[in-house]
């Protein structure tokens, strides 16, 4: 089960990549913005990094225009470790050495085929562990 959410800005690509994901077999849901409404970043990503730490989740997925405000706030958020990605590399990268758990795309700068390339890149690596989970250890003694 994957979990997402969007705002404005990132409403047609919450949708692409919901219905590539469903296409490949995941359950996801959908904490909104269901429209191209106006709504305010910080709202959605509280909804859907909360509606994430419940548990059961695979990880997660956030969008805005441009990722940036809406990963901001993601990673005030305790246990969120979310990586705002436009490329590949830096997708399997965040996997294998950050474990992220929170992945942040920009609905107004990442086309829909590379979103789902870069989506995949995330997807195919695994976490290292080692001494990144030393490492991530220190960035969760950050929020104490
Ligand atoms: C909304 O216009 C825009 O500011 C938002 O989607 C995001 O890009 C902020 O970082």
């Amino acid at each position: 089960m994957i979990v997402i959410g969007c705002d404005h800005g990132g409403f047609e690509l919450k949708q692409e990549l919901m219905n590539y994901l469903k296409s490949i077999g995941k359950e996801v849901l959908d904490c909104g913005t269901y429209d191209t409404q106006s709504v305010d970043y910080p709202d959605i990503a509280e909804k859907t990094c909360k509606e994430y730490l419940k548990g059961g989740y695979e990880f997660g997925i956030l969008i805005c225009g441009t990722g940036i405000g809406i990963s901001m706030a993601a990673n005030k958020i305790d246990g969120i470790r979310c990586a705002l990605v436009s490329i590949e590399y830096s997708a399997e990268m965040t996997k294998r050495h950050n474990n992220a758990n929170m992945l942040a795309f920009g609905g107004r700068v990442t086309g829909v085929e590379l979103a789902i390339s870069i989506l995949k890149a995330y997807m195919n690596a695994e976490f290292e562990g080692g001494r990144h989970e030393n490492r991530i250890n220190k960035i969760h003694s950050l929020e104490k």
